[in-house]
Order: C-alpha cells, then structure tokens, then sequence
C-alpha cells in the first residue's frame, strides 16, 4: 500500500466517523424531541355545586375536646400556621368563624386534598381565585384532618 492510498484510507475513515458521529447526534436529538402534542386543555372541571356543602355547618356539633387540643397541636406542627392565622389574613384565608361557614367534611376534604378541591369544588376554586394561591398538602391523615376540623370548631366557640 502506497503513501498515498494510506492517507486516503485514513480521511476516509475520518469522514466515516464524522458521519457516524452525526448520525448518532441526529438519532439523539429525535429522541430527545418533543413528545407528540398533548391534548386539548379539557373544559373547567369544577363542578356547579359543591359535593360537600350540605347539611349542617361544622359549628352546630359540640367540641370533642381532646381531638381539639391534639388538633391545635398539629395546628402548628403541620405548619398550617405559615398561611392561616385568626382575625387577619396571611396568604391564606382568616379562619375566624370558618366553621360557622363551611360543614365539618367540606373542610377535612380541603385539608386532606386541597390540590383535588381546587380544581373540582366550587368553594375552594373561588378561594383560590381570590387569594392567587393553590393551599399545599400537608399530609394528614384523615383522624388528624378530623381533630384539626375540632381546633377550628374550638376556636370559634371561645370566640378567638
Ligand atoms: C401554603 C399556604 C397554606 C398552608 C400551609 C395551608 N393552607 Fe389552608 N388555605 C390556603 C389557601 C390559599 C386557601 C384557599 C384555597 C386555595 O386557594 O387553595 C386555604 C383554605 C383553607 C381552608 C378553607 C378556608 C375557608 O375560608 O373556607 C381551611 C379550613 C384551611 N385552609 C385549613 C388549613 C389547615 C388546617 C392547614 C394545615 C394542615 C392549612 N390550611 C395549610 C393556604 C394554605
């Protein structure tokens, strides 16, 4: 083999890896392409009335007082005091007299799914509308969302 085939044989493979190389680059960037267009937004799915509006509101049941005192507690260790306070609104709503308003199961639905509520309860989705906020899960479970539900009943009964 002369010189000159050598030289040859050489760029030729230089080029070869060259378009290998590319190949390799182009089959990447396809698959890294954007998944096929993803469906058409669905219409609002918020639905008219509210599923747990009905019957009486959380505040004409007596106080279950141990749940109460296990739910001031989880009041704070569950951190719903960074966006609720009494008499004053942070970013979330003041929950004086909340009980007065909402029934008992309405208000452990929006503790135990707030992001579900948003989008599919009337109620949360008009507080969400005001307050420009979506309220976070904080991971109760359902006995604590219930001795929470009797802190608010509490507090609205002492009147703080
Ligand atoms: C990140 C801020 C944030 C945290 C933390 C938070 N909330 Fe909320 N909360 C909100 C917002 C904002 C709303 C209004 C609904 C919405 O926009 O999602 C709300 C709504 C509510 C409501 C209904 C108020 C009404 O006027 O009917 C209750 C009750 C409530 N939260 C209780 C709690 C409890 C109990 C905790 C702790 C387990 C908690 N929240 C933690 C922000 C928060």
């Amino acid at each position: 083999m002369n010189r000159r085939v050598v030289v040859l044989l050489a760029s030729a493979l230089v080029v070869l890896a060259g378009c290998g190389g590319k190949a390799e680059d182009q089959g990447a960037s396809t698959s890294a392409s954007p998944a096929p267009a993803a469906p058409a937004p669905a219409a609002s799915k918020v639905l008219a009335k509210s599923l747990y509006d009905d019957g009486p509101r959380a505040a004409d049941s007596p106080v279950d007082a141990a749940a109460a005192a296990a739910g001031e507690k989880l009041f704070t260790k569950k951190g719903c005091t960074a966006c609720h306070g009494w008499g004053k609104k942070l970013t979330g709503p003041d929950l004086k007299d909340v009980t007065r308003q909402r029934t008992a199961v309405w208000m452990e639905h929006q503790i135990l799914h707030p992001d579900v509520m948003v989008k599919t309860d009337p109620i949360a989705d008009s507080l969400f509308k005001v307050y420009k906020l979506q309220m976070t899960n904080q991971g109760l479970t359902e006995s604590e969302a219930k001795q929470v539900v009797e802190y608010l009943k509490k507090r609205d009964k002492d009147g703080k």
